[in-house]
């Protein structure tokens, strides 16, 4: 946008620097605690994001935080304040030392980045009034939920709340698409219960308020008149990139590892092209199998496999030590969590009085064999073996498994009741270090399970019959074969 362009005249003669668009002003307008806004590409957020932190620097002690995940992304936001905040501000003063605005009234906003979870101690002891988080889909939930005890007020008068933008894809993808996405229609506020215990012992409940603003670059006429080929360059991407970024489609996304992935409810009593089915009584001829991946300020995870006499396995139940914050363990000690095994096993009907396989961490025997987890497992007659922790052919046997045959059969299906299987696994991204593997800052204790189970039973890679459309092969030089292999390693 060029500053002749961008700037149109105000009343009296003042310049007007920048004023929002229909879609930017729906989101400014809100008044939850929580708004995330975007969706998509190119919908204005970034701007709509900085130019929203300036709304009580009128107010001496306001201070106003804006992160983006790393330093260098920073500075592309850094750079529009640059552009901005002089031309209403002309006194305002950027120091590029400490990467912090300073207004004439003394208020603050200031640029951080939270490459680390454990950088979250640079905000430690702070207080800001309002927090804005640039592509909140590259952060964890840990991260964000962190910020929640930052924000607070500086002094009187200050509207304290925090903004967020954000499109799919991302470690974060699963957790942001499930506070603000699904939880409720766009435009529409969700309210949660947030009791307080206070030191009396009483206790009173709040309420927090959240919405979900949606845009994408159609709602952003400044950007398609300046750059109309923003436009055919996002449609012109893969399929999955192009429903993301240009329509907003949180279902498939780059960089999700399980792109197999399908849960149709239309399918889940004909089993068709669909991983998710209805749950039905297992025959007592088919076997059955345990998972454990242990955790304890993380969640852990016990899953039920019943495998049929093709080998196909059914997670059947679950059992997720989640406190139902995204990520966070419940801390209970093994020899409660093995207790809880067994009475679930004498109770599910598909469980009771079965012979059962349990297959578990290999990291929950210590190297002295007393104390370790699986140990206190033990004593409670429950008893695991050891995983097979080898990571990318664990992962291959996921994909082998997830493949449809032609007739649109997996070799893995998943009762609708294992909710947080469905919620995590199919949100499992690619590492940025170990481009091969999954992302481990991600909620992955489900997928650790069902890879000790996988390994336990591995398949042969299904071969299909018709090679992938999008595939350019015109000299016919790859052979059937490679056809399943590659297409399960990382696509760019
Ligand atoms: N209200 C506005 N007025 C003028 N230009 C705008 C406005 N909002 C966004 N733009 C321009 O549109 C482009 C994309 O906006 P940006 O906020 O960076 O998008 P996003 O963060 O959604 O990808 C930028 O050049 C930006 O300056
Ligand atoms: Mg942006």
């Amino acid at each position: 946008m060029s500053r002749e362009r961008g700037a149109r005249t105000a009343g009296r003669g003042r310049r007007e620097v920048w004023s929002p668009q229909p879609r930017q002003e729906a989101f400014m307008r809100r008044f939850e605690d929580e708004a995330l806004y975007g969706g998509a590409a190119g919908g204005g957020k970034s701007d709509a994001l900085v130019c929203e932190a300036l709304r009580q620097v009128h107010i001496p002690h306001y201070k106003a935080l804006i992160l983006r995940k790393t330093f260098p992304q920073l500075a592309e936001l850094i750079d529009k304040t640059l552009n901005y905040y002089p031309r209403v501000f002309p006194r305002a003063r950027y120091n590029d030392q400490k990467h912090v605005w300073r207004f004439p009234s003394g208020a603050k906003v200031i640029f951080g980045s939270m490459q680390y979870t454990k950088d979250r101690i640079k905000y430690q002891g702070q207080a800001y009034d309002f927090i804005g988080f640039d592509e909140l889909t590259h952060f964890t939930y840990d991260e964000y939920s962190y910020l929640f005890s930052r924000n607070r007020p500086n002094g009187p008068g200050t509207r304290v709340y925090m903004r967020s933008t954000a499109h799919p894809g991302g470690i974060g993808h699963g957790w942001v698409k499930e506070r603000f996405i699904t939880a409720a229609k766009p435009m529409t506020t969700v309210w949660e219960n947030v009791d307080i215990v206070f030191p009396d012992g009483h206790t009173e409940r709040r309420r927090k308020s959240r919405i979900f603003v949606p845009s994408s670059v159609f709602d952003n006429p400044a950007l398609l008149r300046n750059d109309p080929d923003y436009i055919t360059r996002l449609a012109s991407m893969p399929e999955a990139e192009r429903k993301a970024l240009l329509y907003g489609d949180w279902d498939t996304f780059s960089g999700q590892v399980f792109t197999e992935w399908r849960n149709d409810s239309e399918r889940y009593t004909d089993r068709v092209n669909t991983h998710v089915i209805s749950p039905f009584r297992v025959p007592d001829s088919w076997s059955i199998w345990c998972g454990l991946d242990w955790g304890y300020s993380r969640p852990f995870s016990v899953g039920w496999y019943a495998v049929d006499h093709e080998r196909r396995l059914y997670r059947i139940r679950e059992y997720y030590g989640c406190t139902g914050t995204p990520n966070q363990g419940v801390k209970m000690d093994p020899a409660e969590v093995a207790r809880e095994i067994k009475r679930i096993e004498a109770e599910d009907p598909n469980l009771k009085g079965r012979r059962i396989s349990r297959v578990g961490d290999p990291a929950i025997w210590g190297s002295d064999g007393t104390e370790s987890i699986g140990a206190l497992m033990e004593r409670e007659r429950v008893y695991f073996g050891k995983g097979d922790h080898a990571r990318i052919d664990g992962k291959m046997q996921v994909h082998h498994r997830l493949a449809f045959d032609e007739g649109g059969v997996p070799m893995l299906y998943v009762f609708s009741t294992c909710k947080h299987f469905i919620r995590t696994v199919p949100s499992l991204v690619y590492s940025e270090k170990d481009v091969e593997d999954i992302d481990t800052d991600g909620e992955d204790h489900i997928y650790d399970e069902l890879r000790y189970v996988c390994m336990e039973n591995p398949i042969a890679p299904r071969l299909r019959k018709t090679p992938p459309p999008e595939m350019y092969d015109p000299l016919d030089l790859r052979m059937e074969q490679q056809y399943d292999r590659y297409d399960f390693y990382r696509r760019y």
